[in-house]
Order: C-alpha cells, then structure tokens, then sequence
C-alpha cells in the first residue's frame, strides 16, 4: 500500500466505523486516504472524524464549489489507485449496478477508471434478495471486487451472512487488488492506471486475492450419498463420504457465491458460511434442489442411489421360514438429467460427476451426452484407489469441446480449481451474451 492512493466511499451503515480504524490503518502503512461520505454515512461516522484521521478534507456533497474549484469529483476519482466502498450497502451496491449518480459518491464511483473494491454490509434478508442477487452477478461481469461479508450476529440482532469484511481483511484484499494491477501495468507506465475497470480481466489467481470470482452467483450442490430405506432401521446406500461435494460448496462460498448444499447422510460438519439441507432419500434431495433453483452453477456430486424398494415395509422385516426377502426395487428420479434436461430455469452451467470402475473418460463423456451436463467431473473409484472416503481425488473434466486430466489433489483443491473455472465459465458466457446483445 505504500505510496498507494485510495479512495474510500463510506456508506450508510452501522458498519461506517469500521472505516475509521481502516483509515488509521491504511495510512500506517503508507497510503493515503481520502474519504466521500454518503448523507446517510454521516449519521453513522462524522466528516470531521474522518477528516482528522485523514488528515485531508472529507468530502461529502457533489455540488460544493469550494471543492469543485480546488479538485473536482473527476479528479477525485482519478487520483486514486483504488476506489474502495466500504461498508457498501444495498443502496450503493443498486446505484453501482445502474449507473446511477446521483450524489458524490455515486458520481466519483462512476467516473471513476480504477479498480473497485467493495466490502459489502447488509441485513441478511437484504444480501440474499433476487435484486441484490442480480446486482452482485452485474458487479462482478463489471470487474467490481468484492471482499465479504461475513456470517455472524448483525446490528439488528438476526444472525446471518451480512457482517462487513474486518478492517484486516479489507486492507489485504486491498493490498493484493494493488499487488495485482501494478504488475499488469507495463513496468515504464508509472503514473495511475487507465485500465478500464469492465475489462473483466482481473479474474484472481490465488486463494488471498479471490474472493469475489463468485459474488453475486448462486451455487447450488449436492453431496453425500442417499439413504433408501427398506424398513424403518434398514435401507440401501453406498460408500460416499461426501467429502468432494462439501469442499466444492466451501469453495465456491470461499470464493463469494450465495451457496446451497443439499446433502445426504455424511458424517461432515456442516460447511461455514453455507446454507445446508439435510436430505435422507434420492426423492427428499430431488425435492430440496427444486426448492432451491433458480442457480446460476449447480454442481451434482452427490451418490445418489438408483434405485429404491418399490414398498417400504412399516414394521422391520423379520426373518422367516421362507428364507430371503424378495426386494422390488424402482428407479429413482434423475436430479442431475431432469435439472439438465429443462429449457427455461435450467442453470447456465450444469456440471454433474461420474464416479466409475475402469475407463474413466470413455464412460464420463457417454455421461456428459446422456445427462445433458455442460461438464462432467469422473474418477475412477475402484477401491484400490482409496478415493471413497479419502482426501485426494484424482479427476478429468469432460467437456463438450475436450478432456482436461487433473493430477491427483486433495478434495479440497479439486473444489477450488473447479470452482475457479465455473467462475470463469459463467463470467465469460455472460460477457459474451452482453457483447452479442450489444451487437444485435
Ligand atoms: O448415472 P450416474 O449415477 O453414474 O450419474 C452420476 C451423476 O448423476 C452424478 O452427478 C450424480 O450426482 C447424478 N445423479 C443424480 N440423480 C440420480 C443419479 C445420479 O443427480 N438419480
């Protein structure tokens, strides 16, 4: 951050005095701060108290003269290496997604030509409606950064994801969104970027500078295997631990996405900052999808069992004379190809997973073709392998327009990677669609 300059939009939340602290801390480490506050922020946080931790004026009202003359909401913007919104509420986030500019910080936000970063703070009811939804996902497609928020207790007393980023992780998604524009300026360009913010090319790479690839998204997965009773203390299952489809959901909320987990029985803790649906049967999971749709990635990494007894007997079937129980079994719905195969609310990227005993990629592709997935994720699962219940996995991604063969990783790196390229996938698909929108 230093010799950095950045300018810091202070919205109208409770969570405005936290943006005095990151004043204090930014500037020891060498940045300069300066501040626009929002009206609203100035019920939270005073332009005075932001000026003396400053030590620069506040700015607070697009029309004033005085400062017009000396530097202009132009210049305001563009002096800076980074414009952060802090805490970015729903209000500013919709102005954002609109263009809309109707005060000062609205208006330096828009002209401005810097990266964004914004550490957004609401109510959870508020972060989780469609319209902030559909905002975050035009943000992202826009190059807006996001850091946070967080789950935990809220000013108005409801627990939830809402809670503004802490000042340290604001400072080092800062830092890194700075680490990483001055090593794509061309090393004689030493005076402030022109990169344009909707260049869409800040996709992060590492795990510090990540956060935010899928802010705005929805992501829905499945995990775990299903339970298909028999009778009430038997059933049929399988091996899966679901360790794969939790580390898939923990990423993609790791990496900002609104996340839906619906999970068969595992042993697993529920994943931080994911909404999770407890499911026992193939039909109770089908049910739990549905419920959750529209998604904009949905992942089926479930086990999900095939079949089911045609009868499930009320009392335990008990031994008889006549030696074993004949089992009827029926088929069970197919999530991954009913979700895949439906024209309007099916999500932009379906990706499904092929777990399989000998040729992998042979049997993965008849799969992606069968299913109707846009990817298929398959591994070999023969017990030697060790990948039932273990922690490594070693997979190919199938798509329609090739194979990519991963090495072997932990689960919890599949997930990332994987998560990553969904990321990518749905922003470019968006972008291109906008683009052919454009041209029409
Ligand atoms: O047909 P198979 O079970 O091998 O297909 C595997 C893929 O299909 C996985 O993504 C799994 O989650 C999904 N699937 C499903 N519903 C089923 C069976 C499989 O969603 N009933």
């Amino acid at each position: 951050m230093h010799g950095k300059s950045i300018l810091l939009i202070i919205g109208g939340g409770i969570a405005a005095y936290k943006c005095l602290d990151f004043i204090r801390r930014a500037r020891e480490r060498g940045a300069k701060v300066r501040c626009v506050l929002t009206r609203a922020a100035q019920e939270f946080v005073t332009p005075l108290s932001v000026a003396v931790l400053s030590e620069e004026p506040a700015f607070t009202e697009l029309f004033d003269l005085k400062n017009e003359t000396e530097i202009g909401h132009i210049r305001l913007s563009r002096e800076a290496d980074l414009i952060i919104v802090a805490p970015a509420t729903a209000n500013l986030l919709a102005k954002m997604a609109h263009g809309i500019a109707d005060d000062l910080a609205s208006t330096v936000i828009l002209a401005g030509d810097k990266p964004v970063l914004a550490a957004p703070a609401m109510n959870w009811r508020m972060w989780t409606h469609p319209a902030t939804r559909r905002n975050l996902a035009q943000l992202a497609v826009d190059g807006v950064r996001f850091v946070g928020p967080n789950e935990g207790g809220m000013a108005c007393g409801e627990w939830g994801v809402g809670r503004m980023a802490e000042v340290d992780e604001i400072i080092s998604a800062a830092s890194a969104i700075l680490r990483e524009d001055a090593a794509a300026r061309p090393a004689h360009q030493s005076g402030p970027t022109l990169r344009s913010k909707c260049t869409g090319d800040t996709a992060p790479q590492d795990g510090a500078s990540s956060s935010g690839a899928l802010t705005g998204r929805h992501v829905l997965v499945t995990a775990g295997p299903t339970y298909e009773p028999l009778d009430p203390v038997r059933f049929i299952g399988n091996r899966s631990s679901g360790k794969q489809g939790y580390a898939i959901a923990a990423a993609a909320a790791r990496l900002g996405a609104r996340v839906t987990l619906v999970a068969g029985p595992t042993a697993l803790p529920d994943p931080k900052g994911v909404a999770t649906v407890h499911v026992e049967t193939a039909r109770d999971m089908f049910d739990a999808v549905d419920a959750a749709l529209p998604a904009d990635i949905a992942v089926f990494a479930a086990a999900v069992a095939d079949w089911r007894a045609a009868a499930v007997e009320a009392e335990k079937i008990k031994k008889g004379e006549d030696g074993p129980p004949q089992l009827r079994l029926v088929e069970n719905p197919d999530i991954l190809k009913t979700v895949a195969s439906r024209g309007a609310g099916r999500p932009p990227l379906v990706i499904g997973f092929a777990a399989e005993t000998g040729n992998a990629v042979a049997l993965g592709s008849k799969k992606l073709a069968s299913k109707g997935a846009d990817w298929i994720v398959a591994n070999d699962v023969s017990p030697e392998r060790g990948i039932f219940g273990g922690d490594h996995n070693e997979v190919h991604v199938i798509r329609r327009d090739g194979v990519e063969s991963w090495p072997s990783l932990s689960k919890d790196d599949v997930a990332l990677r994987l998560m990553r390229a969904a990321a990518e996938h749905v922003s470019t698909s968006q972008r291109n669609a906008s683009q052919r929108e454009g041209n029409l």
